[in-house]
């Protein structure tokens, strides 16, 4: 069976058991945007029974988007005092601001609009437009990368953001018209019955027959959550050439880290000066002079950290093989990428002749 015909069966089967067993939660009840929006926020790394009382309580002290945007914040603080992660009630309270202002304390019901409040990302943008507004849009949290992960058996890493834009993606096309519904049951069924760890409770779960992690018997190896790899160090050592008021650039190859872009040439390892008079010799560049050292520098990309060693010359001629440019060509068509950053003083030095 195909991934989207398996996501297909998920709506039919996670509602009838959601009308059958959902838990009775106080912002299931009239789930008015404001309430959604305050439970989903209190909700955030926080276990449902450890938001109830404070939710009652939250919502008799400011019933209304109005009477929060217009509290003290110390008041709404002092509301959250043990509930743990204080920046979500003071976003909280600046969004109701904001909803007052710029949308006459309507809370918008738009995911885009949700999602440009504070404290709102993805997952409680979803969250509230498909619960308080029945939007189609997914909703996906821990709780729901761990249910769909182990249905279809999936063994990538659910700490990527890639893979959780595509699992968004994927859910977005079997969305069935009782989204909010849908949503919360795929939380539910993450709460209560695929819970994590070796401790589902696959006898008692609604998608035991479609579930591949099931047939397979790894649901409970199921997610994995793999920390990224520490990034691999490269040293580089990077030329700083000039000749008049012309440096040498290179492009760098279509495939790879910083394709196709335009860089200063370099070589692997971290060259001493002998060793960097060589590799030039070996590149067809003539010194006018000696080298000099350049600043050390680093920069850290997604996988690989350059730590960089450079060299500055005067050389004798415009070299074949490198690209040759002015200070004007570097500001209008050759844009070196801010890997090169600590370079750019005594690019724009050199440049001067
Ligand atoms: N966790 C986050 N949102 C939830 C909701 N609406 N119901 C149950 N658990 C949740």
């Amino acid at each position: 069976m195909e991934d989207r015909e398996r996501l297909a069966q998920l709506p039919v089967r996670l509602l009838a058991w959601y009308d059958a067993s959902a838990r009775v939660l106080p912002w299931r009840e009239n789930p008015t945007p404001y309430r959604v929006w305050v439970s989903e926020i209190m909700l955030q790394q926080t276990r449902v029974e450890a938001v109830k009382p404070y939710y009652d309580r939250f919502l008799e002290a400011f019933p209304t988007v109005e009477a929060l945007a217009a509290a003290p914040e110390e008041r709404v603080l002092k509301l959250w005092e043990g509930l743990g992660y204080y920046s979500r009630a003071r976003n909280l309270q600046r969004a109701a601001q904001v909803v007052v202002e710029r949308y006459q304390g309507q809370v918008p019901a738009s995911f885009e609009a949700l999602r440009s409040l504070p404290g709102v990302g993805d997952y409680t943008a979803g969250a509230i437009a498909s619960i308080a507004f029945q939007l189609p849009v997914p909703a996906v949290d821990g709780n729901v990368l761990r249910v769909i992960s182990r249905v279809l058996a999936r063994r990538d890493n659910i700490l990527d953001p890639k893979v959780k834009r595509r699992m968004e993606g994927e859910l977005a096309g079997v969305l069935p018209a009782r989204v909010g519904d849908f949503n919360q049951s795929l939380m539910e069924l993450g709460a209560m019955v695929c819970l994590p760890g070796g401790a589902p409770k696959c006898l008692l779960c609604p998608l035991r027959e479609v579930c591949l992690g099931f047939a397979r018997g790894v649901a409970q190896e199921l997610p994995v959550k793999a920390k990224a790899k520490p990034r691999r160090v490269e040293e580089r050592t990077v030329f700083l050439l000039f000749h008049g008021k012309k440096m040498a650039l290179r492009k760098r190859p279509a495939k790879g880290l910083l394709a196709g872009l335009w860089e200063l040439p370099s070589t692997e390892g971290a060259l001493t000066q002998d060793q960097a008079r060589e590799f030039l010799l070996s590149q067809g560049v003539e010194l006018v002079e000696g080298l000099s050292p350049g600043p050390r520098a680093k920069h850290v990309f997604s996988h690989v950290e350059w730590h960089m060693t450079a060299w500055t010359a005067r050389v004798a001629g415009e070299a074949s093989g490198f690209t040759w440019v002015t200070a004007g060509d570097l500001r209008e068509g050759y844009a070196l990428p801010s890997a090169f950053k600590a370079f750019f003083p005594s690019i724009e030095e050199g440049l001067k002749g």
